[in-house]
């Protein structure tokens, strides 16, 4: 009665207790977090389909987070969004969830709490907005961000045409329409077999997200009934078939620490080396900006992800069989997904870009534990290259200096930025791609090597080193370099090499001090104080595994 009573002051009639599977709905609605901000409506029809299955549907909120408006960074609450919906699908009586994502971090985080949870689950992504407009061309939201700041500084726009570009880039609901985090990570939601095939790609204002939302709804309420879950989904087949996916697509170098975090939920082994070793044989079918052309409204039209994922099982590059949510595997469901337009989406016959460009994994004596670069939006000429470290302990330190046509730097110089890792700034933040110095835009250059131990928007562009590990706050090499050493970079070879000798190296770690912890209570020292180093997902410790949905204790 107790559990009955109270849920009676909602309206519903007493059928709704006569054991039919209880589905939460996890909403990351906010209006904090514009991407996730129609996300009540596509909970509306998840709630049409458990009805319609025979379920009972109740919403209800976990942690919304929006990429543009939290500091220091979203990422900093990745891990706190998986706690706390990993906390509210165990405690409460839920037989399934339907996960409700969109902003970059929403979708990994949701799907770690899942993993960890292991309920029948199934996750239905907001949607890309609209392609965006600015004077008769299509402008990709992130990507176009970061074109426009530099051609403000170099004078190539005014600050009027930047202020009205600003209207033009978002123009619907959903989250970015670029190759970004946001729609690689709905991809490898599908990828895993998480999602429903096109979930990912429907704009978010299709009429057809809500049909796959409502579909969703009736599916999950079939999950519970045959007992299928994440853990018999999400399989190391299931990630390979992701990893493969998204060097398909040209996706975000997060979904490599997303991916790992996810995998370190389920127990399933998973390394960083896996990335660079199962996307090294898979081209790039897509041209989507950043790496190339078009945005994810096009690449809905011309066919979606089931039409990338067709053409990689029709080559051989799919673990066809891995389960997914629909109850049959991956290549089933998209035997015979058409594609409608070959400039967006290639063949592996004739793809956008060869195999063996996608993420590659670097390391050396300057990232031991490893270091990823996003080679398609990288400038070929600087794969292989050596030059001078030009040294910042931040992004701040270096913006304070980035104008100044007195700074020593050219094309040639290798420009660090540190103390942006999961402890140092703290989480880890997208902050690696950094503007180029003012004085080499106004003499043309587009593009330098960079390296940093945080991460970049998948939204951005360039010859940008990520994820050094370790990162500089805990000790790793990073902290020791010096302006002036020289650093060779060698991406075909994987090496990444700071030319400083051994015992010189000893003699600075010897002097180094580590960095006082950015915070002395509350989330942010349980997150400094636990938090994983990026090669493995940057998880917490005490949050790696599952511990299931059984609660044996009542509460009264
Ligand atoms: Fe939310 Fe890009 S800011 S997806």
């Amino acid at each position: 009665m107790g559990h009955r009573s109270w849920m009676r002051s909602q309206g519903f009639t007493p059928e709704v207790f006569d054991g039919r599977p209880v589905i939460g709905i996890a909403t990351t609605w906010s209006e904090l977090a514009p991407c996730n901000v129609h996300l009540h409506r596509v909970a509306e029809s998840v709630k049409r389909g458990v009805w319609q299955a025979g379920g009972f549907p109740l919403e209800f909120p976990a942690m919304a987070l929006g990429e543009t408006l939290l500091r220091p960074t979203a990422m900093l609450y990745r891990n706190l969004l998986a706690m706390e919906a990993e906390e509210l699908m165990r405690a409460n009586p839920l037989d399934g969830v339907v996960l409700l994502s969109g902003c970059d971090k929403t979708t990994p985080g949701l799907l770690m709490a899942a993993a960890s949870v292991d309920l029948p689950a199934v996750m239905v992504t907001g949607g890309p907005m609209l392609n965006g407009k600015y004077q008769g061309t299509d402008v990709g939201s992130g990507t176009a961000v970061w074109r426009f700041e530099e051609d403000l500084v170099a004078g190539r726009m005014t600050q009027e045409e930047c202020a009205f570009a600003e209207g033009c880039m978002a123009r619907s609901n959903g989250h970015c329409m670029t190759m970004g985090t946001a729609s690689t990570m709905a991809s490898m939601a599908e990828a895993l077999g998480m999602q429903l095939p096109y979930s990912a790609t429907w704009p978010a204002v299709d009429a057809r997200r809500y049909e796959t939302a409502q579909r969703a709804g009736q599916v999950v309420v079939d999950l519970v009934r045959q007992d299928l879950r994440p853990s018999a989904i999400m399989t190391r087949a299931a990630f390979e078939n992701a990893i493969r996916v998204n060097a398909a697509i040209g996706g975000s170098t997060n979904a490599v620490i997303h991916l790992l975090a996810i995998a370190g939920r389920l127990g399933v082994p998973l390394t960083l080396d896996d990335f660079d070793v199962l996307a090294r044989d898979v081209p790039t079918l897509v041209n989507l900006q950043p790496s190339g052309k078009y945005l994810m409204e096009d690449f809905c039209y011309a066919g979606g992800l089931p039409a990338v994922i067709r053409e990689l099982d029709d080559n051989g590059l799919l673990h066809s069989g891995a389960m997914t949510v629909t109850g049959a595997g991956i290549g089933a469901n998209v035997a015979d997904a058409p594609c409608w337009n070959r400039e967006v989406i290639q063949t592996v016959a004739d793809p956008f870009q060869p195999a063996g460009t996608g993420t590659a994994v670097l390391r050396g004596n300057l990232a031991p534990d490893g270091a990823v670069i996003k080679q398609s939006a990288s400038s070929p000429h600087l794969l292989k290259h050596r030059g001078r470290a030009l040294v910042f302990d931040s992004p701040a330190d270096y913006y304070a200096v980035s104008n100044d046509p007195e700074l020593d730097v050219d094309e040639d110089t290798v420009l660090v930025i540190r103390y942006c890792g999961p402890r140092g700034y703290p989480g880890m933040p997208e902050v690696s791609n950094v503007a180029l110095p003012k004085k080499l835009l106004l003499r043309g250059v587009r593009d330098m090597v960079r390296i940093c131990d945080g991460r970049m928007s998948g939204t951005a562009y360039g010859t940008v080193i990520l994820h050094v590990t370790p990162e500089a706050a805990a000790g790793g090499p990073l902290a020791l370099v010096r302006t002036g050493d020289w650093i060779t970079l060698d991406v075909p070879g994987r090496t990444l090499t700071l030319e400083v000798a051994d015992d010189e190296l000893g003699r600075r770690r010897a002097g180094w001090q580590p960095p006082a912890p950015p915070a002395s209570r509350g989330w942010t020292r349980l997150y400094t104080d636990h938090v994983l180093q990026a090669d493995t997902g940057a998880d917490m410790d005490f949050l790696l595994g599952a511990s299931g949905h059984e609660v044996p204790r009542e509460s009264h």
